[in-house]
């Protein structure tokens, strides 16, 4: 993979359509004091520094220094990555509110729109942003991040169809990636339920991540966390290895080093 970027990279410098690298990574809690942990936060930053755009999620931020702290950190040196966030979205009747953080590189990728989704449906309704790519043969597509709330998984993994038609209607753009924590797994999504969710119909939707990957830190073999793009963007950006990055394993940590960053691995996609 990191061959396959490298020479995706060269042949960015001649003018050649190559790869691009996105993930969704829930930060478990990421608050003040974890954004305080420095051995933390240097994975974290080597976690982010993989992707062209990563989404985070469980950013519990309310005056922005949580968000600034990580971009100082993942551009130290040199300054390469954006952000475009969500304000600070309620999270029921507590004071606890998160942020929906996409963090891009901006020599492979720009934002050319956003909007907050604010009908009812959703516990964090998706922030919509609207990216535009050198790298990809898809040069314009939409990312909806979703992170559920897992007794109401069901219910909200129904009503993302309402917001990938607004998203469609909005741009008039079909190449659309719903990305996240969707809780589809355990026994919050059952599988009696799914004929009755729109983004499982497969004429319409292709899952990148399946049932099968595990994508729990405490390998709970659940598939928490997903890639779920519009048939229309498979066959345009013929999406090539989707899965989980499993950071414990590629910096060699310690399962409670693991577990201090966060209770989820981040999931990934590379499109052409
Ligand atoms: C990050 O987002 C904040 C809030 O929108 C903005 O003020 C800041 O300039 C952004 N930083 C970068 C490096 O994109």
């Amino acid at each position: 993979m990191r061959l396959l970027c490298a020479l995706g990279l060269f042949s960015a410098l001649l003018h050649v359509t190559s790869c691009l690298l996105i993930g969704a990574f829930n930060i478990q809690c990421f608050g003040t004091s974890k954004s305080k942990k420095t051995d933390v936060m240097d994975i974290i930053k080597e976690i982010v520094l993989r992707y062209d755009i990563i989404l985070i999620q469980e950013v519990r931020d309310t005056d922005g220094t949580v968000t600034q702290s990580l971009m100082d950190l993942v551009n130290q040196g040199s300054p390469q990555f954006r952000n475009i966030s969500s304000d600070p979205l309620p999270l029921g009747p507590g004071s606890y509110k998160e942020r929906y953080l996409f963090l891009y590189k901006f020599q492979t990728v720009t934002v050319t729109g956003s909007f907050q989704y604010t009908a009812s449906g959703f516990e964090r309704p998706p922030y919509v942003v609207k990216f535009s790519s050198t790298q990809t043969a898809v040069t314009d597509f939409v990312l909806i991040p979703i992170h559920t709330k897992p007794g109401h998984a069901v219910e909200e993994l129904k009503a993302l169809d309402v917001v990938v038609d607004a998203a469609k209607q909005k741009w008039t753009n079909n190449n659309i990636m719903v990305l996240g924590d969707f809780n589809a797994g355990s026994n919050y999504v059952p599988t009696r339920t799914r004929s009755t969710i729109p983004l499982f119909d497969t004429n319409v939707f292709h899952w990148l991540i399946p049932d099968n990957v595990d994508t729990t830190v405490s390998k709970s073999g659940q598939a928490y966390d997903r890639i779920v793009v519009t048939n229309d963007m498979y066959r345009g950006m013929n999406p090539r290895r989707a899965g989980i990055f499993d950071f414990e394993k590629e910096f060699h940590l310690t399962l409670d080093e693991t577990k201090a960053v966060s209770d989820h691995f981040p999931v990934e996609v590379k499109l052409s």
